[in-house]
């Protein structure tokens, strides 16, 4: 899997052999370097070298845009994903990077807003499970649209922005004994995610994050309809709160993501 992989080190992590990327010789760590290599070689590296450059300026964005336009229209936008048979409306490499951000901060307490059918309260309550933490979920909804339960999740019917049920979700925050992780998935437009970060944001601890999700609403023409959609509303809450921090590396890590600029991390 490592051969013939364009971006970065990550399978140098691994501890394969990326052989693509850019300037990377296959004899730099010997002894003499590259120096001894006949010239036809040395030619031919600097040449591919220049290729992948040239791919990487001109044309990685655009694979990547058609990829996931693609990707986007053959999975109805993940609206027909499955965690052990429970609807989750989630794109699959969101969801492992939330996985990881999960077992990261080790929440007490995850406040999603927007259950849907339910799925991603229950795959967030059984991560807890197979952890082993205390954790707990709150979710909430304006309809019930699932027969779901679980004993670490505590589903809410309400407007995420209303009066009673913040007030519902910010006692749980305040009990919360450890971590608070916030995710905002309910209506996406710039007006309400912008309600909601003032009203959840403040709920996230120093070290964990406030998740803003779908801001691909703003950058993939298919969803022009819904814009202004969460960019905007993030960008302006980012530039009044330099207690978060867009967390890029989480955002970028399978280049294609429903949550540009997303992961906002609260760094004080
Ligand atoms: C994208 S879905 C959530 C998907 C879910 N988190 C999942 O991964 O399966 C958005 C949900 O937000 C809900 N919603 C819309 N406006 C809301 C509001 N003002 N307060 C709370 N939920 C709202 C919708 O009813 C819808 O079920």
């Amino acid at each position: 899997m490592g051969e013939g992989v364009l971006h970065g080190s990550a399978g140098e992590r691994k501890g394969y052999t990326v052989i693509a990327t850019v300037g990377f010789s296959p004899y730099g760590s010997r002894p003499g370097g590259s120096g001894c290599l006949p010239v036809w070689i040395k030619m031919y590296m600097r040449l591919r070298s220049l290729v992948i450059s040239l791919y990487n300026a001109l044309f990685a964005r655009v694979v990547e845009k058609l990829f996931f336009h693609q990707l986007v229209t053959k999975t109805n936008n993940f609206g027909k994903s499955n965690w052990l048979g429970n609807p989750i409306w989630q794109n699959t490499f969101d969801l492992w990077i939330a996985q990881e951000t999960i077992h990261d901060v080790k929440p007490s307490l995850i406040i999603e807003c927007g259950t849907n059918r339910g799925g991603s309260a229950y795959f967030y309550a059984q991560l807890f499970d197979l952890m082993g933490t205390d954790g707990r979920v709150v979710s909430v909804d304006i309809e019930k649209l699932h027969e779901l339960s679980h004993p670490r999740v505590t589903y809410l019917i309400g407007s995420s922005v209303s009066d009673e049920i913040a007030g519902q979700i910010r006692a749980m925050a305040e009990a919360a004994t450890g971590p608070v992780l916030v995710i905002l998935d309910s209506d996406h437009s710039e007006a309400h995610v912008a309600k909601e970060l003032e009203i959840y944001a403040p709920m996230t601890t120093v070290g964990s994050y406030c998740l803003v999700q779908d801001g691909i609403i703003d950058e993939l023409f298919m969803f022009r309809k819904g814009r202004p959609g969460p960019l905007p509303a993030l960008e302006k809450y980012l530039a009044r709160h330099p207690e978060f921090e867009i967390d890029h590396e989480r955002c970028k890590r399978f280049l294609i993501t429903h949550h540009p600029k997303g992961w906002l991390k609260r760094v004080q």
